[in-house]
């Protein structure tokens, strides 16, 4: 599995044989500006939640590769109305895809699109393909609910969590996160972007070795496989 960071919170994956991207923002990120989404491969796009730093390049990528949306009800409901085909979910939720499994997990956030209108309650996933699993949290607080996800789901092999704060959970919360989730290894998403989510690597990263924990902040365009 590679695992490729697009900027903000946007990831592609790739699995044995397919491509999922993950909430695509990208032309509309200034730190982003090498990558070309009009060069992305994607046979699924997965979306937490409906904020523009989420979906920004949904419609684009969508419509030029044909790939499927998975997210919640409402955002397929919303996407399927620009004639993209999606896969609705909802909390708790899984379902087996040709990939591998998908979990639609709890997130402490919001969840309107840029218009204002409703996008359902925001939620993260966990991913299972192949002999990984992995957790994409989303834009969240932290939560204790975090708990049950290697307690009921299985352990992770990584945990992509948001570190930039002030929208989401920042570098200590995400250490106590990766505590609750039985899983020390971290990849940073939800950070730099903007000036409100501006984070000091340096001490992340200390806190982290501290905390006898691993960290990764990817550059745009790097990739970790797993
Ligand atoms: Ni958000
Ligand atoms: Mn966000």
């Amino acid at each position: 599995m590679k695992i490729t960071y697009l900027g903000h919170s946007s990831l592609s994956i790739e699995t044995k044989d397919k491509t999922l991207l993950i909430d695509p923002f990208i032309s509309g990120n200034e730190l982003a500006k090498h990558i070309d989404i009009n060069k992305l491969q994607a046979d699924y796009i997965l979306i937490t939640h409906a904020h523009q730093d989420h979906i920004l390049d949904v419609e684009a990528i969508a419509k030029r590769t044909g790939a499927k949306i998975i997210s919640n009800y409402e955002i397929v409901v919303h996407f399927e109305a620009k004639g993209i085909k999606g896969h609705p979910m909802n909390h708790g939720g899984k379902w087996n895809f040709d990939f591998g499994t998908v979990h639609y997990t709890n997130a402490i956030h919001s969840s309107s699109f840029p218009d204002g209108s409703y996008g359902g309650q925001p939620g993260g996933f966990v991913i299972e393909t192949g002999n990984h699993r992995l957790f994409i949290a989303g834009d969240t607080a932290l939560s204790y609910d975090m708990k049950l996800i290697p307690e009921v789901i299985g352990e992770l092999d990584l945990a992509i969590l948001p570190v930039g704060d002030n929208f989401t959970m920042g570098i200590d919360e995400a250490i106590k996160a990766s505590t609750f989730l039985n899983c020390n290894k971290v990849l940073g998403y939800h950070f730099d972007t903007f000036e409100y989510v501006k984070i000091n690597h340096k001490e992340a990263f200390n806190k982290f070795s501290k905390a006898k924990k691993e960290l990764i902040l990817l550059q745009i365009g790097e990739n970790l496989k797993l």
